[in-house]
């Protein structure tokens, strides 16, 4: 799909299933592409990504205590351990970075998930109260869970949510 058909057609789809026809390692593929390309602050890497598929979507959404339909969900994660590493710079730069980077990885994943017709939302149970969810899939004490993105076949087109003009958020300067 063209990339600006693609930005205009992404809603937030709560409306999911499981009925899937992709193979779990053609999305993990796709999933792999956007991590390999996508920018960081220093090209630190510093975030991780959790794909969890069957039971294990299902762990999880158990234990957040939510409803969650899909095929399955990525998690996203900082790794602090990484960021220390890797990024060179000031905490409060390195916090803003770390923000900055998951939330670039997110939107491609969203829109990737999106242009091979998934339909993908972003959620924020438990951050900053992640024990629960490290301890669930014995992830590292290093890794900071951002956002949570459960996705699947659409079964309800979300409708197209209200937008004010662009204009009133945009200052163009030209000759
Ligand atoms: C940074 C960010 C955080 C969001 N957090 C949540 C969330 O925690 N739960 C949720 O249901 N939607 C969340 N959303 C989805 C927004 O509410 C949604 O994108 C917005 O209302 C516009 O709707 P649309 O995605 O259908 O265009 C988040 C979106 C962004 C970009």
């Amino acid at each position: 799909m063209e990339f600006t058909q693609l930005v205009q057609l992404r809603r937030s789809d709560y409306d999911i299933d499981d009925q899937v026809t992709l193979s779990k390692n053609e999305i993990t593929q796709m999933i792999e592409d956007i991590i390999s390309n996508s920018p960081t602050a220093y090209n630190a890497q510093s975030f991780q990504v959790l794909v969890l598929y069957d039971e294990h979507h299902h762990t999880l959404w158990d234990a957040l205590e939510r409803e969650q339909p899909g095929f399955g969900t990525i998690v996203l994660f900082a790794d602090n351990d990484a960021i220390e590493e890797r990024m060179p710079t000031t905490p409060d730069r390195q916090e803003i970075y770390k923000n900055q980077d998951s939330a670039i990885l997110a939107y491609a994943l969203w829109l990737a998930l999106n242009n091979i017709n998934l339909g993908a939302t972003l959620h924020h149970f438990n951050i900053g109260d992640d024990h629960l969810v490290r301890d669930l899939f014995d992830l590292p004490d290093s890794w900071e869970m951002i956002a949570q993105m459960p996705f699947g076949r659409v079964v309800k087109p979300t409708p197209k949510s209200e937008r004010l003009p662009a204009h009133q958020f945009i200052t163009v300067l030209e000759d």
